[in-house]
Order: structure tokens, then C-alpha cells, then sequence
């Protein structure tokens, strides 16, 4: 199949094109309006369509006879398990759950929250939901209660689903005294928590609303799937975003179920049956997308990986996985990756296993840096293919779609445009730029079926975060550029957002918690290049005058604030105190140019800047600091 005339059709003719993509999903009423626009004059697909995701994923597969295929894998060298889960198996206990979480009182359209480890019930909790229309919202288990609490807040569930305890490499993470001291935290209060004792020695206090999962799903009858409408959220799920709140992502169900199909074929480049291996984790977009829903629609196995890529034991585990079931296509980020080299420079333990099944590798989340992508390639002779996606889009947007034409590949950049997306490169005024300038990533409206139906309980956000500043367009949030042949080449985010070992994460809300410690005046927060985990966020600050503390206990404290609050996953390490901050005449902070002095890159002092001097005190500071390109 030829790229340029199949992404063609889908820009010039969207509702033929798409109309043959849901084709290919079974419905219980096949939609008959394609593309129609809400009240707020956003598109809508598929709006008269009836569904329901956990049939397509689960059902449909037993009744074409495929019940005894293996659907999931969950491996983890954590507990040292790998147990296999056919689709009877995954069906009989999902349809049992999604029993229980009926006799506790939920009703299709309320919410429950998921907080849960890299372990099958995860998924199984995700899919009970939507076999009954329940709107989940899986929160990542390395964030702290006060995240849980806002989350709770936003999208009030009547049952939380969660287990005993994560772990952390070779450390055991209590995951139920988090849930209760986020419930006790939060104003809204869930009625039901359900609890998957692990077994593993967590503490498991007991409270009045506490419901033994085992005993709920064994002591449920199954129950069958309930028709949505196309437009019902599946899902909300939370991402970071230019302040303090985090953004609720709304997914539909029919444009989702669509995308991921299509997805999986045409993307990806996955048939029926084989093994697909995301290594993230279920409380990312691409768990949601490619961990569970994608490749269960697509009837191929799923690997669920609950470790890490190194010192899980070490960095061979990857390559063990691969080997060991046959992982025909995988997708990790690159900062696991880097993670591996760093260990394993040579590939050493690359050459112990046959890795004979993968066909190619995917690689997301951040940005793939040229130096990564060549060691991969060198050490495994096949394609590694960068792409860019984000949790509002729900699947990729710029991919070298598998499925159709391997285009060549130029490092560095994610690729040309998936079919749907219509991807421009505009300036500040909304002007479409040539080929090589840089400006603002976005795609001409409509958005293709599966990507964000809106901002939950704020319209009015998810308009001014992503519609306003370009009418006509949806606002990525990154900049970038698109060469000659329609290559783009994203630059990074040019808002507050960081991104962590691909893990996204607000300065913003950085910043609200360190300028709560008592001693300081004011503070930033930016990221800075890391060669790990690609950024990193530093944060600096200026101490109330008078105020006399060490730096070193301010920089613990303010470190244990982040971790409190946020999580450890906000990995912030270094605090650096400073005298003032660079700042414009009009008192905003130049974040860029202390990302500029601290990365070593070339910076133009900006006429806008209050005081030139600033600058040498800000390179002293970070060299008697050890901060960024200053650390050698
Ligand atoms: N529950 C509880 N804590 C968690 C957690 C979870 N689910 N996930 C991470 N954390 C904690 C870690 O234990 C660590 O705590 P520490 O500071 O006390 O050591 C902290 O959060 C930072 O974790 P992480 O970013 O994972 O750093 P790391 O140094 O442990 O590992 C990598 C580095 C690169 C190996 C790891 O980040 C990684 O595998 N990244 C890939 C991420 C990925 O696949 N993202 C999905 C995007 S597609
Ligand atoms: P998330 O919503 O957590 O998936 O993060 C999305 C953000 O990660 C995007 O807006 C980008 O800034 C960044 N990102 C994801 N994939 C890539 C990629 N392949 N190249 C560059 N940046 C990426």
C-alpha cells in the first residue's frame, strides 16, 4: 500500500474513510451519523453508534472461537511470576467483577477509580467497567495521595479499585494507606474501595468501606456487556498541564474502538494472534491504549510487564521477555532504552537471547534522541521506529505507519502524519510556516475518531488549553518543524509541561509546592536535559529575606514537599538558591533562558530582560551547584 494516497484519502474524504475504518468493528448499531458536531461546535464520531469495548476485546473473540488463546501475559520479575490468562479466563473474571462492582451499587455512567500496580486486575478492573458502562479513571501508582485526592475530587467515583501493594524494584509499596489518606483527604467520599490483597506482606488497614476483591469477584454471577453510545467516555484519564490542576482527558468509546483497530493493523502492523508488548504502565495513555484495549480488540496477546528495564534483575530482562514469549512487536520509551546502554553498553546481554520474533521496535513518550536510536540499531538490526503521541490524542499522530509503507526513516524525526491528522506547522499569528522553521504543532479540526471528546467537567479549559489560540485547530502543545518530504521533527513542549523517564509532569504544579515551604520568597521550577531520563526539573529559588536556612536542609525539605505531594515519580532532586530570578520588565520569570544557561546552550539575552547582570550571578550559582552542563 502506498502512504501519500492512503493518508490522502483520510484528509480529503474523513467520513468515507472513517466509515470503512468502523467498518471493521462490530457494533450493536452501526452508526449512520459519521462526523457531526456537538453544542460546543466540536466534531463528533460515530455519534448514533452502539458498542461496547469490553465485548470487542473480550466476547467477540470467544464467540469466533478463540477463547483458548492466550490474551494476556503478565510477567513480573518483581515477584518472580509469569502466568498466562486466556480470553475465557480474562472474560469469566471481568464479567464477574464487573457483577460485583454492580451489586456494590454502581450504575452505568457513574465512575470508579483505578489505583492499581502493573498486575492482570488492572486490566481486568478497566474492562469489568466498561463491560458496564462505568467511566474509569486509572491513576498512576506513583503518585502520592494528595494526587489521588484531587483526581477523586474531579471525577467523584463511588468505588475505588486498588491492591495491597506495588513494588519498586526491592522495595514493597503499600498502595491502601495511600487510598485512605487520599480519601481523607479529598471532600468527595467514595462509598466502596476494593481491595486486591497481593499477599505480599503489605499493611492493609482495614476501613468501614473496604470490599475483599476475591471474595467480590468469586462471590459474582457474570454479567453481560452493556451497549454505549458511541459518544460515551470510556475513560478519564488525568495528565499534567500549565497549572497546578491536572486536565481530565475524556475518551469516547466508538471513535476509540475504531482508532485502536485501526491502530494495531495499519500502525503498528500487528496480526491477529501474535504477541504485542507495550512496557509502560496502565496509569499512562499507552497503557489504556496499548496494553490493554488495542491489542485485546486486535486478538493479539498482550504482554503486561510489571518490572522495570533494568535491575529487575538487571538489563537483560527486556531481551528475556522478548525471547521468552515471542514478542513480535514492542513499544517502550526511550528513556528505557538509555537506560539499558548505560548498563549494557556493548549489548552484551542482547547477544544471550534469540530475538529472532520481534519485528519492530516502537518507541514514544518523549523524544527519541539520535545517539539512542543508532545504539538500538546497531544492536538490533531492525526497525526502530520513533513516534509522537500525546494522552489527549489517545493513539499516534506523526508515525512511520507500519501497516502500510516502511518509509525510510530520518533520525530525529517522528515521522510524517497518521492518516486522519492533518498536521500543520504554524507561527505566533496562526500563519502556516514553510518547510525547516519551527513554530506550534497542530492539527487542522476535525481531530480523527479516538482523540479527547473534551476536558471533564471543564469545556471551558479544554477550549482555551487546546482550541482558542489556533481557531480552526487543535493546539498540541509542542513545537516542532516539517522538512521538505513532510518529515516532522518535534522540538519539545513549549509550555510548562515536563517530561520525566516519559512521565509528564507540571513545573506549575512544582512550583505551587515549593513556593509553600515557609522560607522561600519565590521559586521556579523548569526542566533541564538529563541523559538519562531525558529532563529532569530543577527547581530555584530565592529565600524570604532574613531567613537563614541551610541549603542543604532547604533543598531536603523542599525534595520531601514534591515526593509528599506529588510523588516520587517527580523525581526532583536539585534545589539551587539564588539571589533573584531573571525576569522581564513586567515581572514574568525567563524560564527558557534558565533552561538555555543550564542545558550549555547558545541563549540571546532577551530585550525584554530586567537586568543583564543576572545572568553571570545565575551561571555562578549553578557552577557552585553542580547543575546541569556545569555537573562535569
Ligand atoms: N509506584 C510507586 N513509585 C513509583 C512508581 C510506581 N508505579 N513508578 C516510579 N516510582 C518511583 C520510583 O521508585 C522512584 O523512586 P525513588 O526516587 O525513591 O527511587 C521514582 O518514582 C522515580 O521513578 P522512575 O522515573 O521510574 O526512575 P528510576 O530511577 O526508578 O528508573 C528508568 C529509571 C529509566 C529505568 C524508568 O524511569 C523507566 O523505566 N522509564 C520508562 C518509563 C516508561 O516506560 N514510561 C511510559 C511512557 S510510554
Ligand atoms: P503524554 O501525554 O504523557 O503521552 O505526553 C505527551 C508529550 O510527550 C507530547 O506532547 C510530547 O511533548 C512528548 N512526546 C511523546 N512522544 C514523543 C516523541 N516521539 N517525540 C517527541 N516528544 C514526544
Amino acid at each position: 500500500m502506498n502512504y501519500e494516497a492512503f493518508y490522502k484519502q483520510s484528509i480529503e474524504n474523513p467520513e468515507a474513510f472513517w466509515t470503512q475504518q468502523a467498518d471493521a468493528i462490530e457494533w450493536y448499531q452501526k452508526p449512520s451519523v459519521i462526523l457531526s458536531k456537538d453544542e460546543n461546535e466540536y466534531p463528533l464520531w460515530f455519534k448514533d453508534g452502539q458498542l461496547n469495548l469490553c465485548y470487542l476485546a473480550l466476547d467477540k473473540h470467544i464467540q469466533d472461537g478463540h477463547g483458548d488463546q492466550v490474551a494476556m501475559i503478565y510477567d513480573s520479575p518483581v515477584t518472580q511470576t509469569v502466568k498466562k490468562y486466556t480470553f475465557n479466563e480474562v472474560k469469566t473474571e471481568v464479567a464477574q467483577l464487573a457483577g460485583g462492582l454492580l451489586s456494590l451499587g454502581l450504575k452505568t455512567g457513574e465512575t470508579a477509580v483505578i489505583y492499581m500496580p502493573m498486575i492482570p486486575q488492572a486490566a481486568f478492573a478497566m474492562l469489568a467497567c466498561a463491560r458496564i458502562g462505568v467511566t474509569h479513571s486509572v491513576v498512576f501508582g506513583g503518585f502520592a495521595p494528595h494526587e489521588l485526592a484531587i483526581r477523586i475530587d474531579d471525577c467523584k467515583p463511588r468505588v475505588i479499585l486498588t491492591a495491597s501493594s506495588g513494588i519498586e524494584i526491592d522495595r514493597l509499596i503499600a498502595y491502601k494507606p495511600l487510598v485512605d489518606e487520599a480519601i481523607e483527604l479529598a471532600q468527595h467520599k467514595p462509598k466502596k474501595v476494593v481491595v486486591l490483597n497481593r499477599k505480599l506482606g503489605a499493611r492493609i488497614p482495614f476501613k468501614k468501606y473496604d470490599v475483599d476483591y476475591d471474595a467480590l469477584v468469586y462471590g459474582s454471577e457474570e454479567t453481560p456487556c452493556v451497549p454505549v453510545n458511541a459518544t460515551h467516555p470510556l475513560y478519564v484519564l488525568y495528565t499534567s498541564g500549565t497549572t497546578g490542576k491536572p486536565k481530565g482527558i475524556v475518551r469516547d468509546t466508538g471513535g476509540y474502538a475504531t482508532a485502536l483497530q485501526f491502530s494495531m493493523r495499519y500502525i503498528y502492523g500487528v496480526q491477529q494472534d501474535e504477541v504485542f508488548w507495550a512496557a509502560s504502565d496502565v496509569g499512562w495513555v499507552v497503557g489504556h491504549s496499548f496494553i490493554v484495549y488495542g491489542p485485546l480488540i486486535n486478538r493479539n496477546t498482550t504482554v503486561l510487564f510489571e518490572g522495570k528495564p533494568i535491575r529487575t534483575p538487571d538489563a537483560s530482562t527486556f531481551w528475556r521477555v522478548i525471547a521468552e514469549h515471542k514478542v513480535s512487536v514492542m513499544f517502550t520509551a526511550p528513556t528505557a532504552i538509555r537506560a539499558i546502554k548505560k548498563e549494557d553498553p556493548n549489548g552484551e546481554f542482547i547477544k544471550q537471547y534469540d530475538l529472532s520474533s520481534l519485528r519492530t521496535q516502537f518507541l514514544a513518550g518523549e523524544r527519541c534522541d539520535v545517539a539512542t536510536l543508532e545504539w538500538y540499531r546497531e544492536h538490533i538490526p531492525i526497525p526502530a521506529i520513533d513516534h509522537w503521541w500525546q494522552t489527549e490524542s489517545g493513539w499516534p499522530m506523526i508515525c512511520n505507519m507500519m501497516g502500510v509503507e516502511y518509509l525510510p526513516i530520518k533520525p530525529g524525526s517522528s515521522g510524517k502524519a497518521v492518516s486522519g491528522y492533518h498536521i500543520k506547522i504554524l507561527g505566533e499569528n496562526g500563519q502556516e510556516l514553510a518547510a525547516n522553521e519551527e513554530g506550534y504543532v497542530v492539527v487542522q479540526l476535525p481531530l480523527p475518531p479516538g482523540t479527547l471528546l473534551n476536558i471533564w467537567n471543564d469545556t471551558e479549559r479544554f477550549q482555551a488549553g487546546y482550541l482558542n489560540k489556533f481557531p480552526g485547530y487543535y493546539f498540541s502543545g509542542d513545537g516542532g518543524y516539517k522538512d521538505e518530504e513532510g518529515y516532522i521533527f518535534i522540538t519539545g513542549r513549549v509550555d510548562d509541561v515536563i517530561n520525566v523517564a516519559g512521565h509528564r509532569l507540571s513545573t506549575a504544579e512544582m512550583e505551587e509546592i515549593v513556593a509553600s515551604h515557609p522560607s522561600v520568597a519565590e521559586g521556579a521550577v523548569i526542566g533541564i536535559n538529563d541523559e538519562l531520563k531525558g529532563q529532569i526539573p530543577l527547581a530555584m529559588v530565592v529565600t524570604k529575606s532574613g531567613d537563614s536556612i541551610e541549603h542543604f536542609q532547604l533543598q531536603h525539605e523542599i525534595v520531601h514537599l514534591v515526593r509528599e505531594k506529588i510523588g516520587a515519580v517527580a523525581a526532583l532532586r536539585d534545589v539551587v538558591i539564588v539571589q533573584r530570578l531573571p525576569k522581564t520588565r513586567s515581572g514574568k520569570i525567563l524560564r527558557k533562558l534558565l533552561r538555555s544557561i543550564a542545558d550549555g546552550e547558545n541563549f540571546q539575552i532577551p530585550s525584554t530582560i530586567d537586568d543583564e547582570a543576572i545572568i553571570e550571578e545565575i551561571q555562578a550559582d549553578f557552577e557552585r551547584d553542580k547543575i546541569g552542563v556545569f555537573k562535569k
